[in-house]
């Protein structure tokens, strides 16, 4: 029972840093770590992998391949049936497109089951936009993680050009606006930080003063902890 288990929920925006801040909390504690997000990045690269745009009237079809989507995550590699896509699923239009695929209800019903199997012990970090409010209601700790909009635009610009990505910082705070607004405005399951979620804005802190303040948080928590 999920209800039962140490999971920790870690939502917020696109580029807010909660993917490095759940992964390192998840690696402090020993935990598991589920990167939701990346399910829905998954789903719409098999999508157009097999020709079937990314629409409403697609639905019922992408929700399929949703059902028996062949993901695997491996340390850090994510991999569709023998390919490994963990670029290919990180570029701009794949996020896009992710945001696309899940905002069709019947494709967030498909990976419901999915999501809950990350629930073991001894813990969960799970990182996306419905932790805390839709997949994990009962968990002990939901963490609302956010930052200013020039910051996370900042810090996605370094990380692409780090990677030797080209990219121009005023397209990506408009991609990222746009992203937003996608996620918040959408009837299912939209972005907004569950009723008993810790607010944390990251502007001015570091990521390990980010990932201390969840652990802090954690501990505060026992017997969970
Ligand atoms: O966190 P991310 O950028 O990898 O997520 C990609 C898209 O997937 C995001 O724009 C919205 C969607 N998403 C979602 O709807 N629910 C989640 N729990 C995680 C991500």
């Amino acid at each position: 029972d999920a209800a039962q288990l140490p999971v920790i929920c870690i939502d917020g925006p696109t580029a807010s840093g909660k993917g490095t801040v759940a992964a390192a909390v998840a690696e402090r504690l020993g935990y598991h770590f589920l990167d939701s997000g990346a399910l829905y990045r998954v789903t719409a690269l098999a999508a157009v992998r097999a020709g079937i745009p990314i629409s409403a009237e697609n639905e019922a079809a992408i929700a399929q391949l949703a059902r028996q989507l062949p993901v695997r995550f491996a340390g850090s590699r994510i991999w569709l049936g023998d390919e490994d896509v963990s670029e290919a699923i990180r570029t701009e239009e794949a996020g896009m497109n992710a945001s696309r695929v899940s905002a069709l209800p019947l494709v967030r019903k498909a990976l419901i089951a999915l999501q809950h199997s990350f629930a073991r012990l001894p813990g969960l970090v799970a990182d996306g936009r419905d932790m805390g409010t839709v997949i994990f209601p009962t968990a002990p700790l939901k963490v609302f993680m956010t930052a200013s909009a020039a910051c996370r635009a900042d810090r996605r610009y370094k990380q692409l050009i780090s990677k030797g990505i080209s990219a121009n910082i005023f397209d990506l705070r408009a991609d990222l606006e746009a992203r937003d607004a996608r996620d918040q405005n959408r009837s299912a399951a939209p972005l907004k930080p569950a009723q008993d979620a810790l607010p944390l804005d990251n502007s001015a802190l570091t990521i390990d003063e980010t990932v201390n303040q969840v652990l802090h948080w954690w501990q505060e928590r026992q017997p969970f902890a």
